[in-house]
């Protein structure tokens, strides 16, 4: 599987009732879309300690997860949220399937669909392939991204933007600040694109020259190459961690000067808002990015992420899956 089989045109994500059918990327997803989605998921939410919300809704529905890379968060809250709705589900490694064998991602994708898979979760290395099968899937079959190369990372973008709504309220009057590697984090093009389309008053790209994105990936953004300028008076600080499997050798910093230069201390912290919350998708490299001060200090709503993370693949799932049991009820 190369780059050049898979051709980037992006499929219909939304069918022609305009629903969600797959979720490939955030960018050009309608904003009543995105506010739907995150008011479902709010509706997830309850306090940790409590049971979390159960039903049945994808009762008979199968989701399999197809991962493709490491992953701890997003691979783990798929599978509950999936559990939790009622689905049957089935979790593949790819370097354990039959992919390792020599087998396309088409054949490992039609032998699930021969197996009634209905949501095909996948998280890929390679950019364009979340695309590719959502274009070659059985029609009743959603294709959902679980992190696709540095491109996208779509239920991140979501559980980012309902963290952000659940603190401060909404987003029009707020400075974002998006600090670290950015230009190979599919976690910030996400979070861009949800922000931009919920009405983000500011964003500020924070990153050394190196690690800095192209301006017309990121329109529309303020640019800074210092910590402390690029998080002055901000209300949300959002940390990336180094994604050292997608930089080549000598261009990877080294982590103790990238942390005197770009670790968010509890010091550094003290030029943005007093009320500034801390965030970061995780995996976080302490002492590099950020301290463990910050981390699992007051302003900390990293553990919470996690907590949205379930809610958001649950309403997504819910989403996509409302189309398919319509259809069993005509049936
Ligand atoms: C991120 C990812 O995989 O893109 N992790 C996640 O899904 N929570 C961020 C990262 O790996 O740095």
């Amino acid at each position: 599987m190369t780059a050049q089989n898979t051709n980037s045109a992006m499929p219909q994500q939304l069918d022609a009732e305009g629903r969600l059918r797959h979720l490939i990327t955030l960018e050009g997803l309608p904003r009543a879309l995105i506010e739907r989605l995150l008011n479902r998921a709010q509706q997830f939410i309850r306090p940790l300690g409590a049971p979390p919300p159960r039903s049945s809704a994808l009762a008979g529905v199968t989701v399999a997860n197809l991962f493709g890379e490491a992953s701890t968060r997003t691979r783990g809250s798929f599978e509950l949220a999936a559990r939790r709705l009622g689905a049957d589900i089935i979790n593949l490694e790819v370097h354990l399937s039959s992919r390792s064998k020599g087998e396309t991602i088409l054949d490992t994708v039609y032998t699930l669909q021969s197996m009634h898979i209905d949501v095909l979760v996948m998280r890929e290395a390679e950019s364009g392939v979340p695309g590719y099968v959502a274009r070659h899937v059985a029609p009743h079959v959603s294709v959902l991204s679980a992190g696709e190369s540095h491109l996208s990372h779509p239920t991140q973008g979501l559980l980012d933007a309902l963290t952000i709504r659940q603190c401060k309220g909404g987003f029009q009057k707020l400075a974002v600040a998006i600090v670290g590697d950015i230009a190979h984090s599919r976690v910030a093009r996400s979070a861009f694109h949800a922000l931009q389309a919920l009405g983000i008053g500011a964003l500020r790209l924070v990153a050394p020259p190196g690690l800095m994105p192209a301006p017309e990936e990121f329109p529309a953004c303020e640019r800074v190459h210092s910590l402390e300028q690029g998080i002055r008076g901000v209300d949300v600080i959002m940390m990336l961690r180094i994604q050292k499997e997608r930089i080549s050798g000598p261009a990877v910093p080294d982590g103790a000067s990238y942390f005197r230069e770009f670790g968010l201390t509890r010091e550094r912290l003290r030029y943005a808002k007093p009320e500034a919350i801390v965030m970061h998708p995780g995996p976080m490299n302490r002492g590099v990015e950020i301290d463990s001060e910050v981390a699992d200090g007051p302003q900390s709503v990293i553990q919470r992420q996690v907590t949205n993370g379930v809610a958001v693949r649950m309403a997504v799932l819910e989403a996509v899956t409302e189309g398919l049991r319509r259809d069993w009820n005509r049936a």
